[in-house]
C-alpha cells in the first residue's frame, strides 16, 4: 500500500472511531440525563384557586433507576414542587424487579399525593398484586375512576383511565367521562397512558389529558423528530409535546425509561413533565 493510501485509511479509521465514540456518549446521555419540560396550561374553566397548580407527570419508567435508590429522579421531582404526581403507566414491566414499583411509589408519596394509571406493559404480566402494593404504599391507582381535587374550597376532577390492554369488559372512556359529566361540569384532568386518543377526549369535552406511551419516537433526529412508532401511531403523530383540539389540551411525555432489556433512546433524554395550570385565558 502506498504511503498516501495508508494515511487515507488511517484517517478513515480515526473518523469512524470518533463517530462511534460520539454516538456512544450521546447514547449514554440519552438514557441517563433526566430533563424537565414545563408546560403552562391555560383555561377559563379552571377555578382561580388552582392558579399555579403543579402536576409532575412521570411516564414509561419501565423500571428505570437514576442514582442510588432513584435519588436523582426524586431530587428532580422535589425541585419541581408538585401539588400532585401523576404516573401515566408503564412504571414497571415484565423485566422489572417486583419491589421496584411499590418502593418508588412510597418515596414519591413522601413528596406529594400520587395518582397512577396502567400502561400497556403492566398487563403483559398480572399487575394486580403490584397495584395493591402500590396502593398500600400510598398511591391512588385509578382504574376508570375519578375523584375531586379541592383547593381552598374550589374543585376540579382528576380521572384515570386503564390502558385498553386491561380487562376486556372494563368501563369505556366514554362511560367514564359520561359518569363525571352527569355529576359535575368541573374542569377535568385525565390521566391515560396512550397518546392516540386526542379526537376522542376532545369530543368528550375533557379539558386536560396527560399521557405517554410513544417514548417520543425512541430515536429522535434533528428536523425529523422521533423515527420509531407503535403501529397505531402512524395515524396519530402526537408522539411528544402539547396538542390542542376543540379546547382539549393533551400533553404527551417522551417518557423516562425503555421497554425491553436494552435501553432504546437516542437524542431523546428521559423527560419529567411539569404541567402548570393557570386560571383564565393566556
Ligand atoms: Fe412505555
Amino acid at each position: 500500500m502506498k504511503k498516501k493510501e495508508k494515511r487515507g485509511l488511517r484517517n478513515l479509521i480515526m473518523i469512524i472511531l470518533a463517530l462511534v465514540i460520539i454516538l456512544g456518549v450521546c447514547y449514554i446521555d440519552s438514557n441517563r440525563r433526566l430533563t424537565v419540560t414545563e408546560y403552562d396550561v391555560y383555561s377559563d374553566r379552571l377555578p382561580e384557586a388552582f392558579e399555579g397548580f403543579r402536576i409532575v407527570q412521570l411516564s414509561d419508567l419501565h423500571g428505570a433507576v437514576f442514582g442510588e435508590g432513584n435519588e436523582k429522579l426524586l431530587d428532580k421531582i422535589r425541585a419541581a414542587e408538585p401539588d400532585i404526581i401523576a404516573v401515566t403507566g408503564d412504571m414497571f414491566d415484565e423485566n422489572t424487579d417486583e419491589g421496584y414499583a411499590p418502593e418508588l411509589t412510597a418515596r414519591l408519596c413522601e413528596i406529594a399525593p400520587v395518582y397512577y394509571v396502567s400502561g400497556n406493559h403492566e398487563w403483559v404480566i398480572n399487575p394486580r398484586n403490584t397495584f395493591k402494593a402500590m396502593e398500600a404504599a400510598g398511591a391512588k391507582v385509578m382504574r376508570n375512576e375519578y375523584e375531586t381535587l379541592t383547593v381552598e374550597g374550589e374543585t376540579a376532577v382528576l380521572a384515570g383511565a386503564d390502558d385498553p390492554n386491561g380487562p376486556y369488559d372494563m368501563k369505556t372512556k366514554d362511560e367514564l367521562v359520561g359518569e363525571i359529566k352527569a355529576e359535575t361540569d368541573d374542569y377535568i384532568i385525565m390521566l391515560s397512558h396512550r397518546n392516540t386518543d386526542l379526537d376522542l377526549w376532545a369530543s368528550l369535552g375533557v379539558d386536560l389529558v396527560l399521557c405517554g406511551h410513544a417514548h417520543g419516537g425512541f430515536i429522535r433526529l434533528p428536523f425529523v423528530g422521533g423515527i420509531l412508532r407503535h403501529r397505531e401511531e402512524w395515524d396519530h403523530p402526537t408522539i411528544e409535546g402539547v396538542f390542542e383540539k376543540d379546547g382539549t389540551v393533551m400533553i404527551v411525555s417522551r417518557g423516562i425509561g425503555s421497554s425491553g432489556k436494552m435501553a432504546l433512546r437516542l437524542f431523546n433524554n428521559p423527560e419529567i413533565v411539569v404541567a402548570v395550570l393557570h386560571a383564565g385565558e393566556k
